[in-house]
């Protein structure tokens, strides 16, 4: 059964690091973690829900390598730590992917999902990716961050369910 009311997850402007391409995937990212969780509380057919976490990870991969990209090139000195942190998120979303896989518990894999993105991921950014921003804002050839539009990540088609697709939205 799904809940009456959630707050959505929202990127908010309190999670601004001031780069730009770094502020946009962000913000990507919590759209895509918006659509998974709309898709597990509205009990949605697994296939589409596996689909949903697929894009997340495919798109978290896609951020935290451009991040690292830029941090390898100039030479950033928390990168160790940086990229240490990226490793134990992206283990955290295999895990819940695998979980789900396996036992189809759409609420306990909405509860992690929560708290991997409200709780890790925004305090991520608070701390390290702002370190990072600032650290790139201070290089007088400025930051090369790619960007990453989200077709630039490997996806699945999207299905008529999937509130991500346009076609699923009233006109
Ligand atoms: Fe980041
Ligand atoms: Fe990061």
């Amino acid at each position: 059964m799904s809940e009456p009311s959630r707050k959505p997850l929202e990127f908010d402007v309190g999670l601004l690091t001031g780069t730009r391409e770094i502020d946009d995937q962000h913000r990507q990212i919590f759209r895509f973690a918006e659509v998974l969780l709309t898709s597990l509380r509205g009990s949605a057919e697994p296939a589409v829900v596996q689909a949903a976490i697929d894009r997340l990870l495919e798109y978290t991969d896609a951020h935290f390598s451009a991040e690292e990209e830029e941090m390898k090139r100039l030479s950033y000195p928390r990168r160790a730590q940086h990229h240490d942190a990226h490793v134990l998120f992206r283990r955290e979303l295999d895990i819940l992917r695998k979980d789900f896989t396996a036992s189809r518990n759409a609420r306990s894999a909405g509860i992690r999902l929560e708290f991997l993105i409200v709780d890790w991921f925004a305090g991520h950014i608070h701390h390290l990716d702002r370190d990072l921003a600032t650290f790139l804002q201070g290089q007088r050839a400025g930051s090369r961050i790619r960007d990453i539009p989200p077709t630039g990540a490997p996806v699945r088609p999207l299905t008529e369910r999937d509130p991500s697709n346009p076609k699923a939205r009233p006109h």
